[in-house]
């Protein structure tokens, strides 16, 4: 840590001990955190973020060991932690009394996890106690990856932000339920299924489609504020060229490589690396937010981080209509 750095996380630990919120960055999506052992902390997560009180949180630790001090594991969770901690995977583990209730949202159970951003298990270690977060967004818009994202869309309602850069990742965790046999994919995330299976001696199911998925987990969370509508890459022109005759300021999604669209207002070609069209996605869809009423899109091959990335389209899609 440089000077700077380690100034920094003394302030954010400062406004943590006195019940404050800290927006911090991870490598998935920035977290909006107060102190999880705290009740008036985290209380004031849900408040700032207009969240319901049932919408559980995230505790975040900075080591497995860290962790283990805090939290009983079942050996699923201690075999995936082992494997992809400090990386985007969040585990659901039984909820342990020491950190405050509402982190869990009125469940029995609890998610946790190791964020990979140095910045992030710093300012854990230095505090000395998991922080309870969520992205640090408003409820129903799409999470941030840049600390200006966080100032854009919360102002004067955090009382800290940690600029970090942007993220890497660019989508939420993975979150797979290690308490159920066999466990289940919750919500998708850079870590797949086929890596989380190759590290456990136990079965894991996908329910990440279904509606017994992560609670909370609703389309509307991974919405822009513009109508998104998905097309079929081959009918991309088309579609744009439809919209538009109606009136709408058209943004276009572009699929890598298809002739760019003469009405639209707005156009941000995607990549095709699939760990850089996850990198890109929220800034990209707050970008043509600024410009326009409606966002075409086309889903992109599900490989790798790219399933992800589908899902929050998919989500974002329905949730327009
Ligand atoms: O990458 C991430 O996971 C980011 C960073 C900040 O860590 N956090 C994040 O939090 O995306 P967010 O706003 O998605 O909220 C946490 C989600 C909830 O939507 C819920 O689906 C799931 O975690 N969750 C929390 N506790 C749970 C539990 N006990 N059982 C099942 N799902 C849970
Ligand atoms: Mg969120």
């Amino acid at each position: 840590m440089t000077p700077d750095e380690l100034e920094r996380i003394h302030q954010a630990c400062r406004v943590l001990g006195a019940g404050g919120l800290v927006a911090f960055p991870t490598e998935t999506v920035y977290g909006l955190g107060a102190d999880a052992t705290r009740d008036d902390g985290v209380e004031r997560i849900f408040r700032v973020k207009r969240r319901p009180l049932r919408h559980p949180l995230i505790a975040h630790f900075a080591s497995l060991a860290m962790m283990r001090d805090w939290v009983e594991l079942p050996p699923m969770a201690v075999e995936l932690g082992e494997r992809f901690w400090p990386g985007p995977l969040t585990c659901v583990v039984r909820r342990s009394a020491r950190l405050s209730p509402l982190v869990s949202g009125g469940l029995d159970t609890l998610a946790v996890r190791v964020p990979g951003h140095p910045l992030a298990r710093a300012l854990i270690a230095a505090f000395g106690s998991p922080l309870a977060a969520p992205s640090a967004n408003r409820f129903g818009r799409v999470s941030p990856t840049s600390a200006e994202h966080v100032r854009t869309d919360l102002g004067s309602d955090v009382d800290f932000v940690l600029d970090g850069g942007a993220c890497e990742v660019g989508v939420e965790s993975t979150i797979v339920d290690c308490l159920s046999e066999p466990g289940r994919l919750l919500r998708r995330g850079s870590v797949t299924l086929d890596e989380l299976c190759a590290a456990t001696t136990r079965a894991i199911e996908d329910a990440s489609d279904t509606a017994s998925g992560a609670p909370g987990t609703l389309p509307a969370h991974y919405a822009p504020e513009a109508r998104l509508v998905l097309v079929e890459r081959d009918q991309f022109a088309e579609a744009v060229a439809r919209i538009a005759a109606q009136g709408a300021r058209v943004g276009a999604l572009l699929p890598p490589g298809r002739p760019r669209p003469a009405q639209a207002v707005h156009v941000i070609e995607l990549e095709s690396d699939p760990i850089l069209l996850a990198r890109n996605l929220y800034r990209s869809l707050r970008e043509l937010d600024a410009h326009c009423d409606v966002i075409v899109a086309s889903l992109p091959p599900e490989v790798g981080v790219g399933a992800a990335v589908a899902d929050r389209l998919r989500r974002a899609a329905a949730a327009s209509h």
